[in-house]
């Protein structure tokens, strides 16, 4: 295995979304606006209610998939296709605007901690009108793979044989949420052609022998395998991987297409309330 270096490391950067949560965005910002598939990541994570009990009212959505991974806390979750997410410390969320999708997701709680990433994972110019499609699993619905001195949710992708919850065929998208005792190395297989990174959000570690502190995201560099050192008080972070689409991107806050013509188009569809074209069924766990 060629171990990936870190080709950049990106400091997270607070900002606020929604109507006022303070979070800690790292793709997306100035440093590294894209990393293809990829188009956002937000990490948020406060024991202040005022940081996030405004939560984010209905909002829209256009040409992408939001990948919501809840750390602590509660939310609900309501959208335009009818359904009423109930997202709890463990769970995720996989939610395909791709035409598009109305939604709010607002705390359930109102104190304690609220920790969690919401990822932006790019939809090809082929899906991106398609018909929205959800899936939401509870935290038991996260398969777990142990093994001495590491802990590894598997939220999408596939780790030592053990498929994750979500399947992503357009990206092979891997995500796993790892938690690392102290002084112990983390390594395994990631594709060569893939987009890869490790946000670390606990602890402290090493990314091929380069030092990464909690809330910084590092990029990988070519190879074909990740290796990651916990430092001495252990590390909790994770790893995502994705194949890269290779079109062009033209984003407007929350819609993201290929053209600016595109992007008018749902600026208007959105105004004349025609950006949500179906309401589909919930599945998935
Ligand atoms: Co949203």
């Amino acid at each position: 295995m060629n171990i990936r270096p870190v080709r950049q490391i990106v400091p997270a950067l607070g900002t606020s979304d929604g109507a006022g949560v303070s979070l800690r965005r790292s793709i997306g910002t100035p440093a590294l606006k894209h990393l293809d598939p990829f188009l956002m990541l937000d990490h948020f994570g406060s024991d202040k209610p005022d940081d996030y009990i405004a939560g984010f009212p209905d909002h829209p959505h256009r040409g992408f998939i939001t990948f919501t991974y809840m750390l602590d806390g509660h939310m609900e979750h309501r959208d335009s296709m009818g359904n009423r997410g109930d997202l709890r410390a463990g769970g995720a969320q996989w939610m395909k605007a791709a035409s598009g999708v109305i939604h709010s997701e607002m705390p359930r709680q109102v104190d304690g901690l609220m920790r969690g990433f919401q990822l932006w994972i790019n939809l090809p110019a082929a899906q991106k009108m398609s018909d929205p499609d959800y899936q939401e699993f509870t935290p038991a619905g996260i398969p777990e793979v142990e093994a001495e001195g590491e802990r590894v949710r598997v939220l999408a992708g596939e780790h030592k044989g053990v498929a994750g919850a979500v399947r992503d065929p357009n990206t092979d998208v891997l995500y796993l949420d790892v938690s690392l005792s102290a002084g112990m190395t983390f390594e395994r297989p990631v594709p060569a052609g893939h987009n890869a990174f490790t946000y670390l959000y606990e602890g402290d570690g090493a990314v091929a022998d380069r030092p990464l502190a909690a809330y910084h995201l590092a990029v990988l560099g070519p190879g074909d395998g990740f290796a990651l050192t916990a430092g001495r008080a252990g590390a909790r972070f994770i790893l995502v991987a994705g194949r890269p689409i290779g079109e062009p991107i033209v984003q407007y806050g929350p819609f993201v297409m290929n053209t600016r013509e595109e992007i008018e188009q749902a600026i208007n569809d959105y105004r004349d309330g025609r950006l949500v074209r179906v309401r589909a069924q919930m599945h998935g766990a």
